[in-house]
Protein backbone atom coordinates (compact mmCIF):
# COMPACT_ATOMS: atom_id res chain seq x y z
CA UNK A 1 0.00 0.00 0.00
CA UNK A 2 1.77 3.12 -0.92
CA UNK A 3 -0.07 6.26 0.85
CA UNK A 4 1.58 8.80 -1.81
CA UNK A 5 -1.19 7.56 -3.86
CA UNK A 6 -4.12 7.97 -1.47
CA UNK A 7 -5.13 11.51 -2.11
CA UNK A 8 -4.44 12.21 -6.32
CA UNK A 9 -8.09 12.39 -6.30
CA UNK A 10 -8.60 15.52 -4.62
CA UNK A 11 -6.39 17.33 -7.20
CA UNK A 12 -4.33 19.06 -4.07
CA UNK A 13 -1.96 16.91 -2.51
CA UNK A 14 0.38 17.92 -0.06
CA UNK A 15 3.03 16.60 -2.53
CA UNK A 16 2.12 19.58 -5.40
CA UNK A 17 2.79 22.03 -2.23
CA UNK A 18 6.06 20.74 -1.46
CA UNK A 19 7.31 20.43 -4.89
CA UNK A 20 6.05 23.56 -6.50
CA UNK A 21 7.98 26.83 -5.62
CA UNK A 22 5.18 29.03 -6.31
CA UNK A 23 2.86 27.32 -4.19
CA UNK A 24 5.30 26.90 -1.50
CA UNK A 25 5.99 30.62 -0.84
CA UNK A 26 2.55 31.75 -1.01
CA UNK A 27 1.21 29.27 1.25
CA UNK A 28 4.34 30.21 3.68
CA UNK A 29 3.27 34.23 3.10
CA UNK A 30 -0.06 33.43 4.11
CA UNK A 31 0.75 31.22 6.63
CA UNK A 32 3.13 33.79 8.40
CA UNK A 33 0.81 36.64 7.36
CA UNK A 34 -1.97 34.86 9.61
CA UNK A 35 0.52 34.29 12.44
CA UNK A 36 1.45 38.04 12.47
CA UNK A 37 -1.78 39.57 12.08
CA UNK A 38 -3.04 37.02 15.30
CA UNK A 39 -0.37 38.65 17.66
CA UNK A 40 -0.37 42.33 16.36
CA UNK A 41 -3.57 43.06 15.98
CA UNK A 42 -4.40 42.54 19.40
CA UNK A 43 -1.93 45.06 20.39
CA UNK A 44 -3.91 47.93 19.28
CA UNK A 45 -6.89 47.42 21.51
CA UNK A 46 -5.37 45.83 24.73
CA UNK A 47 -5.35 48.75 27.59
CA UNK A 48 -1.76 47.32 28.91
CA UNK A 49 -0.70 48.80 25.18
CA UNK A 50 -2.98 51.80 24.52
CA UNK A 51 -3.79 53.43 27.77
CA UNK A 52 -1.38 55.79 29.45
CA UNK A 53 -0.38 54.49 32.94
CA UNK A 54 -1.65 56.41 36.27
CA UNK A 55 -0.30 59.97 36.46
CA UNK A 56 1.52 60.35 32.87
CA UNK A 57 1.19 63.76 31.79
CA UNK A 58 1.45 65.44 28.32
CA UNK A 59 5.31 66.46 27.69
CA UNK A 60 4.57 70.68 28.29
CA UNK A 61 5.67 73.24 25.40
CA UNK A 62 9.37 73.45 27.09
CA UNK A 63 9.67 69.41 27.71
CA UNK A 64 8.12 69.22 24.19
CA UNK A 65 10.93 71.47 22.82
CA UNK A 66 13.72 69.35 24.46
CA UNK A 67 12.50 66.23 22.95
CA UNK A 68 12.97 68.34 19.46
CA UNK A 69 16.26 68.75 20.40
CA UNK A 70 17.07 65.40 21.61
CA UNK A 71 15.97 64.04 18.40
CA UNK A 72 17.21 66.25 16.29
CA UNK A 73 21.08 65.90 17.80
CA UNK A 74 20.46 62.42 18.05
CA UNK A 75 21.04 61.27 20.68
CA UNK A 76 18.83 58.38 19.81
CA UNK A 77 22.01 56.93 18.23
CA UNK A 78 23.74 55.92 21.74
CA UNK A 79 20.83 56.32 24.11
CA UNK A 80 18.01 53.71 24.19
CA UNK A 81 14.90 54.49 26.22
CA UNK A 82 13.62 51.44 27.01
CA UNK A 83 14.69 49.32 29.78
CA UNK A 84 14.24 45.84 29.74
CA UNK A 85 12.72 43.16 32.19
CA UNK A 86 15.40 41.52 33.12
CA UNK A 87 17.28 41.73 36.55
CA UNK A 88 20.28 43.31 35.44
CA UNK A 89 18.87 46.33 33.99
CA UNK A 90 15.96 46.59 37.13
CA UNK A 91 18.91 46.59 39.06
CA UNK A 92 21.07 49.33 37.35
CA UNK A 93 17.91 51.75 35.52
CA UNK A 94 15.22 50.76 37.70
CA UNK A 95 11.54 49.68 36.98
CA UNK A 96 11.35 47.87 33.18
CA UNK A 97 9.75 50.52 30.54
CA UNK A 98 5.66 49.69 29.74
CA UNK A 99 4.21 50.33 26.78
CA UNK A 100 1.78 52.67 28.65
CA UNK A 101 4.37 55.60 29.47
CA UNK A 102 5.14 55.59 25.46
CA UNK A 103 1.54 56.61 24.57
CA UNK A 104 2.31 60.55 24.51
CA UNK A 105 5.46 59.88 22.62
CA UNK A 106 5.70 60.12 18.79
CA UNK A 107 7.54 58.87 17.57
CA UNK A 108 8.97 56.99 20.71
CA UNK A 109 12.58 57.37 21.10
CA UNK A 110 13.42 53.11 22.54
CA UNK A 111 16.17 52.31 20.77
CA UNK A 112 18.46 49.50 20.74
CA UNK A 113 21.52 51.06 20.54
CA UNK A 114 23.84 51.74 23.48
CA UNK A 115 26.96 53.22 23.63
CA UNK A 116 25.49 55.12 26.21
CA UNK A 117 23.69 54.06 28.97
CA UNK A 118 19.46 53.86 28.91
CA UNK A 119 18.07 56.97 29.84
CA UNK A 120 14.25 56.25 30.30
CA UNK A 121 14.56 57.12 33.92
CA UNK A 122 17.46 59.25 33.86
CA UNK A 123 14.59 61.91 35.03
CA UNK A 124 15.34 63.21 38.60
CA UNK A 125 18.55 61.44 38.99
CA UNK A 126 21.13 64.46 39.02
CA UNK A 127 21.00 68.39 38.71
CA UNK A 128 19.75 70.45 36.36
CA UNK A 129 23.02 71.61 36.93
CA UNK A 130 24.97 68.57 36.44
CA UNK A 131 23.29 67.94 32.71
CA UNK A 132 23.88 71.48 31.84
CA UNK A 133 27.90 71.24 32.54
CA UNK A 134 27.42 67.20 30.97
CA UNK A 135 26.17 68.29 27.85
CA UNK A 136 28.31 71.27 27.40
CA UNK A 137 31.31 68.97 28.22
CA UNK A 138 30.92 65.42 29.03
CA UNK A 139 34.56 65.52 30.17
CA UNK A 140 34.15 68.41 33.15
CA UNK A 141 32.10 65.58 34.99
CA UNK A 142 33.00 62.07 33.96
CA UNK A 143 36.55 62.35 32.73
CA UNK A 144 36.62 59.13 30.45
CA UNK A 145 33.45 59.83 29.11
CA UNK A 146 33.03 59.87 24.77
CA UNK A 147 30.20 61.66 24.37
CA UNK A 148 29.86 64.93 22.02
CA UNK A 149 29.63 67.90 23.52
CA UNK A 150 26.73 70.30 22.62
CA UNK A 151 28.07 73.54 23.50
CA UNK A 152 25.75 75.54 21.03
CA UNK A 153 22.87 73.98 23.13
CA UNK A 154 22.62 77.10 26.08
CA UNK A 155 23.33 79.97 23.15
CA UNK A 156 20.32 78.79 20.48
CA UNK A 157 17.11 80.35 21.47
CA UNK A 158 14.22 78.34 21.25
CA UNK A 159 11.57 79.80 18.49
CA UNK A 160 8.29 80.33 20.56
CA UNK A 161 6.17 80.54 17.10
CA UNK A 162 6.54 76.49 16.69
CA UNK A 163 5.40 75.04 19.97
CA UNK A 164 1.93 75.38 19.28
CA UNK A 165 1.24 73.92 15.91
CA UNK A 166 3.52 70.84 17.21
CA UNK A 167 1.13 70.64 20.19
CA UNK A 168 -2.05 70.65 17.61
CA UNK A 169 -0.60 68.00 15.68
CA UNK A 170 0.13 65.98 18.28
CA UNK A 171 -3.77 66.42 19.51
CA UNK A 172 -4.66 64.90 15.82
CA UNK A 173 -2.73 61.66 16.84
CA UNK A 174 -4.24 61.59 20.86
CA UNK A 175 -2.49 63.85 23.11
CA UNK A 176 -4.55 65.43 25.27
CA UNK A 177 -3.57 68.88 24.98
CA UNK A 178 -6.51 71.67 25.73
CA UNK A 179 -7.02 74.74 24.14
CA UNK A 180 -5.53 77.01 26.72
CA UNK A 181 -2.69 74.74 26.80
CA UNK A 182 -1.83 75.23 23.58
CA UNK A 183 -2.92 79.14 23.57
CA UNK A 184 -0.24 79.50 26.69
CA UNK A 185 2.43 77.72 25.10
CA UNK A 186 4.39 80.53 22.83
CA UNK A 187 4.71 81.87 26.55
CA UNK A 188 6.04 79.22 28.24
CA UNK A 189 9.13 78.76 26.04
CA UNK A 190 10.19 82.71 25.23
CA UNK A 191 13.42 83.56 26.28
CA UNK A 192 14.04 79.88 26.93
CA UNK A 193 17.22 78.32 25.42
CA UNK A 194 17.50 74.53 23.53
CA UNK A 195 19.97 73.98 26.85
CA UNK A 196 16.94 74.58 29.13
CA UNK A 197 14.50 72.56 26.84
CA UNK A 198 17.17 69.42 26.53
CA UNK A 199 17.32 69.66 30.57
CA UNK A 200 13.60 69.94 30.93
CA UNK A 201 13.20 67.27 28.90
CA UNK A 202 15.45 65.00 30.44
CA UNK A 203 14.50 65.71 33.66
CA UNK A 204 11.04 64.09 32.92
CA UNK A 205 12.24 61.18 31.50
CA UNK A 206 10.28 57.97 33.09
CA UNK A 207 9.30 60.02 36.35
CA UNK A 208 5.68 58.38 36.14
CA UNK A 209 6.28 54.73 37.19
CA UNK A 210 8.93 54.13 40.10
C1 LIG B 1 28.48 59.06 20.58
C2 LIG B 1 27.54 58.54 21.55
C3 LIG B 1 26.70 59.51 22.35
C4 LIG B 1 25.82 60.48 21.90
C5 LIG B 1 25.54 60.88 20.46
C6 LIG B 1 25.19 61.02 23.07
N1 LIG B 1 25.65 60.41 24.18
FE1 LIG B 1 25.01 60.73 26.08
N2 LIG B 1 26.37 59.40 26.78
C7 LIG B 1 27.24 58.67 26.01
C8 LIG B 1 28.13 57.92 26.88
C9 LIG B 1 29.26 57.01 26.42
C10 LIG B 1 27.76 58.21 28.21
C11 LIG B 1 28.39 57.70 29.52
C12 LIG B 1 29.50 58.65 29.96
C13 LIG B 1 28.96 59.96 30.40
O1 LIG B 1 28.19 60.02 31.40
O2 LIG B 1 29.27 60.99 29.78
C14 LIG B 1 26.62 59.13 28.11
C15 LIG B 1 25.93 59.62 29.20
C16 LIG B 1 24.81 60.43 29.11
C17 LIG B 1 24.00 60.83 30.25
C18 LIG B 1 24.20 60.39 31.69
C19 LIG B 1 23.42 59.09 31.90
C20 LIG B 1 23.60 58.48 33.25
O3 LIG B 1 22.68 57.77 33.67
O4 LIG B 1 24.65 58.68 33.87
C21 LIG B 1 23.02 61.64 29.77
C22 LIG B 1 21.92 62.31 30.55
C23 LIG B 1 23.22 61.76 28.33
N3 LIG B 1 24.31 61.00 27.98
C24 LIG B 1 22.42 62.51 27.50
C25 LIG B 1 22.67 62.66 26.14
C26 LIG B 1 21.92 63.54 25.30
C27 LIG B 1 20.75 64.42 25.74
C28 LIG B 1 22.43 63.43 24.05
C29 LIG B 1 22.05 64.20 22.80
C30 LIG B 1 22.14 65.64 22.90
C31 LIG B 1 23.50 62.45 24.10
N4 LIG B 1 23.62 62.01 25.39
C32 LIG B 1 24.24 62.03 23.02
C33 LIG B 1 27.28 58.65 24.63
C34 LIG B 1 26.58 59.48 23.79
Amino acid sequence: MSNTQNNTSSGFTHEKVETSNFLMIVLILLVVAIGGLVEIVPLFFQKSTTEAVQGLKPYTPLQLAGRDIYVREGCYNCHSQMIRPFRAETLRYGHYSVAGEFVYDHPFQWGSKRTGPDLHRVGGKYSDEWHRIHLNNPRDVVPESNMPAYPWLEKTQLDPAVSAPHMKALRTVGVPYTDEEIAGAAEQVKGKTEMDALVAYLQVLGRTLR
